[in-house]
Order: structure tokens, then C-alpha cells, then sequence
């Protein structure tokens, strides 16, 4: 039987106890493998993603995506529910904050972004008007007013390359070109989907108050100990989503 729905957990989300009957498989296609868990939700198979693999080992440039996107779509993957530890470029979104996020900014620089490469491949240039999907951000924003979690309804990915985190005068930047948060991660993983038609989606998570604006150095620690507070809110939505 077909997964069809999946998790793609970044910094600090995965918790076993989501699911029962877990099993680890390793995913291989032409792009590289991709270790991924399987296991059992009300009765549906439900596949969970690492982002960055066993122990948090891998940097956010150096994430196979296109890997890791190909092992979904083979898995029969149709819906996407991806999780983002994000630094926030304005008050509104302090930290613990829940964002649907609706569109991004792509400031990433050398990574693999595209499955239409040209020759076999084909040249396909994707519509991104929508990249995350309206519908599964309705389904999390009424699984998310259910609960009783508050989450806004849209807000800008900046996504950079990493893995250092930004100067204060790049944040200005981001902020003056409409940016609300920006992370790492969600490019190319969001394009990645789009061309293998896959419906995805991004809760992100406000971890900081990004660089200038935060009135202290920024550290990954303090990325995963705000996630750590929040995990058990990000676990609960998430488990309402799946319940639909
Ligand atoms: N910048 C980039 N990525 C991040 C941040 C940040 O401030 N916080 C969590 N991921």
C-alpha cells in the first residue's frame, strides 16, 4: 500500500512516540539514499523524513534533497508536511511562534535545485505563484484552531545557504525585501516537491529573533533549546493534522 502522507522533521522534531510499529528504511534512487522511518498512525502508514539525518550529522547545504524528495515521491508520497526551526525578522513572530509559511525568498548558492536537468530531464520551468500548498495549510491552520494553537496564516521564507548564521546588515536587507523569517532549509526542499508534484507545506517554528534584532549572539544551542519548549506544541499539531 502507498505512504501518502509524510513528515519532514528539521531541527529537533522527531519523537518517536508519534508513531507506533516503527521501521527504518533505507531509500536508494539515482540521486543518493535516504534513510527514512515508517510507521503506523490510527491505522495509516505515515513516513517520517530526518532532515538532517541520525544525530542532526547534516548541515542544511549539504541535505540531499533531491534524494530525499525522490524517496518520498517513490514511496508514493502525495502530501508533505514539512517543520522549520526559523529565526524572525519582526516582533510579531517572537520566539515559540508558529508560522504557515506562504512564499520564500531565494538567497541559497550552491546547491542542487532542480530534478528537470536538462537533456532526458527535460527543461521544465515550475510555476511557483503557490509553492506551499493553500490546501494543506488550511488543513493546518483548522487543525492548529482546534487545538487551540495559534499560528499566522502567512509569512515570507528568506532562505539562505548557511550554514552560518546572517549579519545584522543582511537582516535590514531581508526585512526591506519583505522577508519574515528566514532559515536554511525550505529551498530547494519546497521547489523539490512542486516538480514532483507533491503537495507540501511548512509549519516553521520562530527559534530567535534573528541577527541585530536579537539582542545576543546567536547560537544553535539556543535554536534547540527554544525547540525543545516548543516541541511537545509542534507534536500536537502535528497529530491533529494527521488525523485528517
Ligand atoms: N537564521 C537562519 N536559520 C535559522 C535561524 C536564523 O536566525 N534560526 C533558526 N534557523
Amino acid at each position: 500500500m502507498a505512504i501518502e502522507v509524510a513528515i519532514i522533521g528539521g531541527t529537533g522534531v522527531y519523537d518517536p512516540r508519534l508513531f507506533s510499529d516503527l521501521r527504518d528504511e533505507l531509500l536508494e534512487n539515482e540521486y543518493g539514499t535516504t534513510s527514512v522511518k515508517i510507521g503506523l498512525y490510527k491505522g495509516k502508514e505515515i513516513a517520517f523524513l530526518n532532515r538532517h539525518g541520525a544525530g542532526h550529522s547534516v548541515p542544511p547545504h549539504l541535505v540531499n534533497y533531491r534524494a530525499n524528495i525522490k524517496a518520498l515521491k517513490d514511496l508514493g508520497v502525495q502530501r508533505i508536511f514539512a517543520t522549520a526551526a526559523v529565526g524572525s525578522l519582526k516582533q510579531e513572530f517572537p520566539p515559540g511562534a508558529f508560522v504557515l509559511v506562504d512564499q520564500f525568498l531565494d538567497f541559497t548558492k550552491q546547491r542542487e535545485s532542480t530534478f528537470f536537468t536538462g537533456g532526458e530531464k527535460g527543461v521544465i520551468h515550475i510555476d511557483m505563484t503557490e509553492p506551499y500548498c493553500p490546501h494543506l495549510r488550511e488543513i493546518i491552520a483548522q487543525a492548529a484552531s482546534r487545538k487551540g494553537i495559534e499560528i499566522a496564516k502567512g509569512g515570507v521564507y528568506v532562505c539562505t545557504e548557511g550554514p552560518r548564521f546572517e549579519t545584522p546588515a543582511e537582516i535590514r536587507m531581508y526585512r526591506s525585501l519583505g522577508g519574515d523569517l528566514v532559515g536554511m532549509t525550505s529551498v530547494p526542499e519546497v521547489v523539490l516537491a512542486r516538480e514532483a508534484e507533491i503537495c507540501y507545506a511548512t509549519i516553521a517554528m520562530v527559534t530567535n529573533f534573528a541577527a541585530g534584532i536579537s539582542p545576543t549572539p546567536l547560537t544553535h544551542t539556543e535554536v534547540l533549546e527554544t525547540m525543545a519548549q516548543n516541541a511537545s506544541k509542534l507534536q500536537t499539531l502535528l497529530l491533529e493534522v494527521m488525523d485528517n
